[in-house]
């Protein structure tokens, strides 16, 4: 799915300010992706974010969330990172920054604005923040999530993005979705314990 498969799914919801507003994010982030500047490659879109939003819609219903805070969220969440890699480290914090900008020139309400930024800054699995709303968690749980339903992805990173040997990325990659696993709701780690136990028993030496 491109950027404007993005595009027509939310046409359909037939909310024509709010769905301008995400397929022009759909095409920036996406273009973000494809840019050289990118070193995670184009993977980070096609095998990341954009899977991600269909995981976080269903758990936005699942949760009571609201799509559309989720939504935004999702496709800005790790931009910062995308767009230089200098970033990386404190990706949450630039990246809700970021978005607030972003968001701003769009005249999009601040108070959904404020929803937006909690959820890039509180993202991350291996920063330990407390989440504060439905939202925040939605977005974090379709961060771990993914890993799990686009383990490839995983593998890319370890061998190729990071030259690991086969035994360090084999290590990486446990260790990378046990935090995951972890920090996920209790819904979601029942809903995804077999791929869990599956890849975890796959990686076991
Ligand atoms: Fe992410």
């Amino acid at each position: 799915m491109e950027s404007r498969d993005v595009i027509e799914h939310n046409y359909k919801q037939g909310r024509n300010y709010v769905e301008n507003i995400i397929n022009e994010l759909a095409v920036l982030v996406e273009n973000a992706c494809k840019s050289k500047n990118n070193i995670f490659g184009y993977g980070i879109w096609s095998h990341h974010i954009k899977p991600m939003i269909p995981i976080g819609q269903k758990l936005a219903e699942e949760y009571g969330a609201d799509k559309e805070i989720v939504t935004i969220a999702i496709l800005l969440h790790d931009l910062a990172s995308i767009q230089d890699e200098k970033n990386y480290k404190e990706h949450h914090i630039i990246g809700s920054q970021n978005a607030e900008k972003i968001l701003k020139g769009y005249n999009y309400p601040q108070e959904k604005i404020e929803k937006i930024k909690l959820c890039i800054l509180n993202h991350r699995s291996s920063v330990n923040n407390d989440k504060s709303s439905v939202e925040e968690l939605c977005v974090a749980d379709a961060d771990a999530i993914i890993h799990l339903t686009e383990i490839s992805s995983l593998f890319y990173a370890a061998y190729k993005e990071m030259g690991k040997s086969i035994e360090e990325g084999q290590k990486w990659i446990k260790e990378k979705i046990k935090k995951d696993y972890k920090k996920i709701s209790e819904r979601s780690k029942t809903k995804y314990k077999d791929e869990y136990e599956t890849i975890i028993k796959l990686l076991e030496e």
